[in-house]
């Protein structure tokens, strides 16, 4: 799998943006979107969804990587992430979702967030140097 090109990434943020205009934020009003380029080619997208009870919320990035596996399988590959929000602040994607894309991600896959100023881009790797696994790879 080549590295995404600069083009792809931009692609892949668009889809964000319009995938974060789906979010269900009652509660916070920070509505965020996902999308994930798999290493199958696809585009996967997904927007946080809240709940009631607060602590039930699932954010963009999650909600995409469970639509992915549950579409395509469980031997995708996330080749690359880009995260938006529509309220023009910082939202790089959560620990917890950081944990989660673990088991699928490519460990040089590009993650594209808001960060201040425009936006960052690192690789997995970088944004989770030392998840847990039960065996290291
Ligand atoms: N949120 C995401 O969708 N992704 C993240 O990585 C962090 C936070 C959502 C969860 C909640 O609905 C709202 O943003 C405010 O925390």
């Amino acid at each position: 799998m080549t590295k995404p090109t600069e083009q792809a990434l931009e692609g892949l943020m668009e889809h964000a943006r319009e995938a974060a205009q789906n979010a269900y934020a009652p509660y916070s009003k920070f509505r965020v979107g996902a999308a994930l380029r798999l290493a199958n080619g696809e585009i996967v997208t997904g927007a946080n969804v809240e709940n009631a009870s607060y602590g039930l919320t699932i954010c963009a990035e999650r909600t995409a990587l469970v639509r992915a596996v549950a579409e395509f399988g469980p031997e995708i590959r996330v080749a690359a992430v880009a995260v938006a929000n529509l309220n023009g602040k910082p939202s790089p994607p959560c620990g917890a979702c950081r944990q989660m894309l673990a088991e699928f991600a490519l460990p040089d896959a590009p993650v594209r967030f808001p960060a201040a100023g425009g936006v960052r881009t690192m690789t997995f790797s970088e944004v989770l140097p030392a998840g847990f696994e039960f065996k290291l790879k």
